[in-house]
């Protein structure tokens, strides 16, 4: 029903739903939305490395984006978020934004409301140099820049709670609301000491310090309570090293010396900012991967309700360089890495990982950073390279 269309050769989902509940295949679902702009270039490409790796996955497109908006005023299709929630083991997005739509409103209902509604609360972007060539600070080594990023996702000033008033008139007012609950601050606090405790770096070491970093100097309300959870919480991890930063020393020291940084917890808006400064060092927006988690390990997640990741590239839609070919896909590549990993298909996300990194070495790669090809020869090389290892074992 619905199924119409092809997409590399999956199934295209157009408006309804799928019902199986008698599913006995194992293969894992997986809900891909491309989106706008170069996500509708990069998304295809990923998809076509997951399958050159032989991962046991099976797609569904889904068409939710600016171009469903403008032609039938769709977000997000009624009960889609519990279709997504029931039917799939994860979603992959690759990015909203259309010039069409200066609202934002189909942006804002899709994704923020996926990370919301689907209450994925720890974004993680791990931020990772793979070649010294490609970071722009002076005698900065791949074995120097990795860290990650675990971004708060469901409240901060992204709740939409506010308004303005008197609109129009010389005394209008907005407000913008910066929610922060102690339940919200103490699981994504929580998880960066989870994550530091469980997670090693590329190098096999071991992750060893959680940064936090706020605007508590300014923000008392909101900061204190991130100042006395980090205390409390870091007292049940004595073996961590515990640190605080300001965000806008952190973003100065992340340009003048990134070398130490290993967890850093923020909220949702210095997380955005800081993920973007981060992946300059990374070679930029390109090469930047995230996931959007409701990590099980939380005491406070509910056993009740089935949670599935959401993987995105860390970029937007790019509209100065969509269609032409020229987008970056190592970024969306390695998400769909992460996203295998975190089904626990951690053999073929690391034969992909390996190719973007052999890609980057040998400069098969888009001009971002450094090569001559285009967004699907890039991909294809990185493709054929999987599909290489894959054949070996
Ligand atoms: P952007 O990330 O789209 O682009 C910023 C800069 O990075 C541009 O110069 C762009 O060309 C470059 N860039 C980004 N991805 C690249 C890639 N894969 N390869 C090569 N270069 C790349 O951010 P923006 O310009 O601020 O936003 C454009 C639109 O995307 C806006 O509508 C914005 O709201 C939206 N956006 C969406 C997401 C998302 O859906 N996750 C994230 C960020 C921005
Ligand atoms: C991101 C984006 C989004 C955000 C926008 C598109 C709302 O910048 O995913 O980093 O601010 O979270
Ligand atoms: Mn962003």
């Amino acid at each position: 029903m619905g199924s119409h269309g092809s997409f590399l050769g999956c199934r295209i989902l157009v408006s309804s739903m799928r019902v199986n509940p008698m599913r006995v295949d194992l293969k894992k679902r997986i809900a891909v939305i491309p989106g706008d702009g170069i996500g509708k270039e990069v998304i295809p490409q990923a998809v076509k490395v997951v399958q050159a790796s032989g991962a046991e996955v099976e797609f569904t497109v889904l068409d939710w984006g600016a171009d469903r908006y403008l032609a039938d005023g769709t977000t997000v299709p009624a009960e889609g978020f519990a279709m997504l929630g029931r039917e799939f083991d994860a979603v992959l997005v690759g990015a909203f934004g259309d010039p069409r739509v200066p609202s934002n409103i189909h942006a804002k209902e899709i994704l923020l409301g996926m990370r919301s509604k689907m209450d994925l609360y720890a974004n993680v972007r791990p931020v990772r140099l793979l070649d010294a060539e490609l970071c722009p600070l002076k005698g900065i080594e791949p074995k120097d820049v990795d860290f990650v990023v675990l971004r708060e996702n469901t409240e901060g000033v992204y709740g939409d709670l506010g308004g303005v008033f008197k609109q129009g008139t010389a005394d209008e007012i907005a407000i913008q609301e910066d929610v922060n609950t102690r339940k919200g601050v103490e699981r994504i606090i929580r998880y960066a000491f989870e994550f530091c405790w469980k997670n090693k770096k590329a190098d096999g070491s071991a992750r060893q310090r959680v940064l936090m970093c706020d605007k508590s100097n300014a923000m008392t309300h909101a900061g204190g309570l991130w100042q006395r959870v980090f205390k409390e919480v870091g007292a049940e991890y004595a073996q961590i090293e515990k640190q605080h930063m300001y965000v806008d020393a952190l973003a100065m020291q992340m340009v003048r010396d990134p070398r130490g940084f290993d967890v850093i917890v923020t909220n949702n808006m210095f997380g955005d900012i800081l993920t973007d400064l981060a992946a300059a060092l990374q070679g930029g927006l390109g090469m930047a991967a995230s996931g959007n988690l409701h990590p099980e390990n939380t005491p406070l997640g509910s056993a009740s309700r089935r949670f599935i990741g959401m993987f995105e590239p860390v970029h937007g839609s790019a509209p100065p360089i969509a269609g032409k070919n020229v987008a970056n896909p190592l970024g969306a590549i390695l998400t769909a890495a992460m996203m295998l990993a975190h089904l626990g298909m951690t053999a073929e996300a690391e034969k992909i990982e390996a190719a973007v990194l052999a890609a980057v070495r040998a400069r098969k790669t888009t001009a971002d950073v450094g090569g001559t090809l285009g967004t699907r020869e890039a991909a294809q090389w990185v493709a054929e390279k999987v599909a290489e290892k894959a054949a070996k074992g």
